[in-house]
């Protein structure tokens, strides 16, 4: 197992699911994609957190990603579960979750800290674009459930940087000003940036966020 790092190719792997068999990159297509492994089956957190995202699902669609969960129990056990989170977290799951039993997934990604737990998954996401490379990697602690919120909000702010030449600032939420990226020349932003721009500092050039009308 190699060490995943932004930029790198979202390894391939061929893997049983709650939906059937999925080949990662074929499945991907040409949308974006969220890997996210979960510590177990049947467990309180990851409940809520599949519940959640079965919720967000049109916010996913809207954004052209497609999301896939992973576990280390197997598709009996997915299958009840999956029960469960419908019935307790009042939804419908709509999207598939891995049954990783033999590790081999969750090994490609590195997504057994063993001295966390060295049998189970932590809380991983990987952000994957289009072009089947790794956008955005988070890591969480089992006690700790996900902000599904601040996901679309990192979602958001990867697409948007990607077709267009700003940054995001702290804190930023889709429709919030926008940095200028460092390699255009000040001379050069009101003919990429036609809504215009405040030059705070040289080196800190804000925008009216470019892809909205
Ligand atoms: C949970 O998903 O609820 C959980 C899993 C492992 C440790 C703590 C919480």
């Amino acid at each position: 197992m190699a060490t995943i790092r932004l930029g790198d190719e979202a390894p391939n792997f061929t893997a049983q699911s709650s939906e059937g068999t999925i080949n990662f990159h074929e499945w991907l297509g040409d949308s974006w994609g969220i890997l996210f492994s979960h510590p177990a089956d049947y467990t309180p957190v990851c409940t809520t957190e599949l519940g959640t995202v079965a919720k967000y699902k049109s916010e996913f669609d809207k954004r052209n990603v497609k999301v896939v969960a992973l576990s280390v129990d197997g598709l009996e056990s997915h299958k009840g579960w999956i029960k469960d989170i419908n019935e307790t977290q009042h939804t419908t799951v709509n999207f598939p979750i891995i049954a990783d039993e033999d590790h081999k997934v969750s090994e490609l990604y590195d997504m057994i800290h063993p001295n966390a737990n060295d049998k189970l998954t932590v809380r991983s996401v990987f952000v994957v674009g289009p072009d089947k490379k790794v956008k955005l990697i988070i890591v969480y602690p089992a006690s700790t459930g996900r902000n599904f919120d601040e996901l679309l909000r990192v979602i958001d702010s990867l697409q948007l940087t990607a077709y267009y030449k700003v940054a995001t600032p702290a804190n930023w939420e889709n429709g919030d000003d926008c940095v200028v990226v460092p390699s255009i020349a000040t001379a050069d932003i009101p003919g990429i940036f036609p809504k215009g721009f405040k030059e705070v500092k040289p080196y800190l050039r804000m925008t009216p966020q470019p892809n909205l009308n």
